[in-house]
């Protein structure tokens, strides 16, 4: 089987994949980063996202092999090394921006690039950005205000939900 090599969350890993296997199976499957989602496994849910090469990619939309020599971050490696949570991850806790927790991760990833793109978004571009990632717990309106908090901005005028 072919070999593939890339860095994850800074460090490097290496293995063998089928062709056809997924991005998103590699990351769980032989490096047992099971943080990232598969809700769907047609770039519906979002629930797979990561950054590769600093861009916000649905995992499940590109194979293992396509990403040779690319530096992949997943969601385990958001926190710090002593588990404190970053940012946004303290602002999905606070503003209690989650509810059973799948759609999390993706979130958190696709939170990260926008705020890396935009670090002050509206609401209005924090819902559009957030358009590939599905949530069927929270009704969004909680992961909205948590990212916008996130971000520094005062959300205390958005209704809780
Ligand atoms: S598992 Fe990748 S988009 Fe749903
Ligand atoms: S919190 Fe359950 S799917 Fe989003």
């Amino acid at each position: 089987m072919p070999q593939v090599s890339m860095t994850v969350n800074g460090k490097s890993a290496t293995g063998e994949v089928e062709g056809r296997t997924l991005l998103s199976t590699f990351l769980r499957e032989n490096l047992n980063l099971t943080g990232t989602h598969i809700g769907c496994d047609t770039s519906q849910c979002g629930a797979c996202t990561v950054h590769v090469d600093g861009k916000q990619v649905k995992s499940c939309t590109m194979l293992a092999l396509e990403a040779e020599g690319a530096e992949i971050a997943t969601i385990e490696g958001q926190a710090a090394e002593d588990g404190t949570l970053n940012a946004i991850q303290q602002a999905f806790q606070d503003h209690h921006g989650l509810q059973c927790g799948f759609c999390t991760p993706g979130m958190v990833m696709a939170a990260a690039s926008l705020l890396k793109e935009n670090p002050k978004p509206s609401e209005a571009e924090v819902r559009h950005h957030l358009e590939g990632n599905l949530c069927r717990c929270t009704g969004y309106h909680n992961i909205v205000k948590a990212i916008m908090a996130a971000s520094g901005q005062d959300v205390s005028a958005i209704a809780a939900e």
